[in-house]
């Protein structure tokens, strides 16, 4: 990946830097070696209380049912190309505290935070994550059994990256299309809202 799809302020981590979230997959389909890995670094992030709010239904590539019934519940768009992910996920948050039994107000948070973890074991591994919340979650939640006061959130597509001439044209646009993010210096205050910091200069 080219350094001008990806304008940087700072060096970063490759992992972070070379994270993109492509649409062009290889159609192979994970192992399950590779699976119990990804999902082994999404359960050791930190979550609020230790709730570990964080669910997941998985289906690979090559077991075509569960595959399909998770695909079935994406956006017309998002159908247009993660049909060759080598893994389709749904994310699913529980909506209450284990303790109280109150609503758990960091649940979202935390389930994001184990998918971060998630997508940056899969880049060490080779493979890239697209996160997708055009979804039906009625859809998910009837097709896959998932019970009341849980939410499914995201859905997930993971796998090598494929060849974008296989894309539809708009997708293919988009995949090469630069990469932007708001200025740090616009994202980053130093002691109160508004005021820039130093270190957030163009100059360094
Ligand atoms: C919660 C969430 C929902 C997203 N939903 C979609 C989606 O439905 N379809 C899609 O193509 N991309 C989706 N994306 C991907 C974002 O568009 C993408 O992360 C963003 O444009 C930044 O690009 P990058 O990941 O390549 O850095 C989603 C990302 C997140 C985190």
């Amino acid at each position: 990946m080219s350094q001008e799809r990806h304008p940087i302020e700072a060096e970063i981590h490759p992992l972070l830097a070379q994270r993109w979230s492509p649409r062009a997959f290889s159609g192979e389909s994970l192992s399950t070696a590779t699976l119990r890995q990804l999902f082994e670094a999404a359960r050791w992030a930190p979550s609020s209380m230790n709730e570990q709010p964080w669910r997941f239904i998985v289906a690979r590539r090559d077991e075509r049912d569960a595959f399909e019934r998770i695909f079935n519940c994406l956006s017309e768009s998002n159908r247009r190309w993660a049909g060759s992910a080598g893994a389709l996920v749904v994310a699913v948050a529980a909506r209450f505290s284990t303790r109280s039994g109150r609503e758990n107000g960091s649940a979202r948070y935390d389930l994001g935070q184990a998918v971060a973890h998630l997508t940056v074991q899969a880049m060490a591994a080779g493979l890239y994550v697209h996160q997708m919340g055009g979804f039906s979650a009625d859809a998910a939640r009837e097709a896959l059994a998932i019970p009341e006061g849980f939410d499914p959130v995201v859905a997930i597509a993971i796998g090598r990256l494929g060849d974008p001439s296989t894309l539809a044209e708009t997708d293919r646009e988009r995949e090469a299309s630069t990469r932007s993010r708001r200025a740090l210096a616009e994202t980053v205050f130093a002691g109160s809202w508004g005021q820039s910091a130093p270190f957030t200069d163009s100059a360094g």
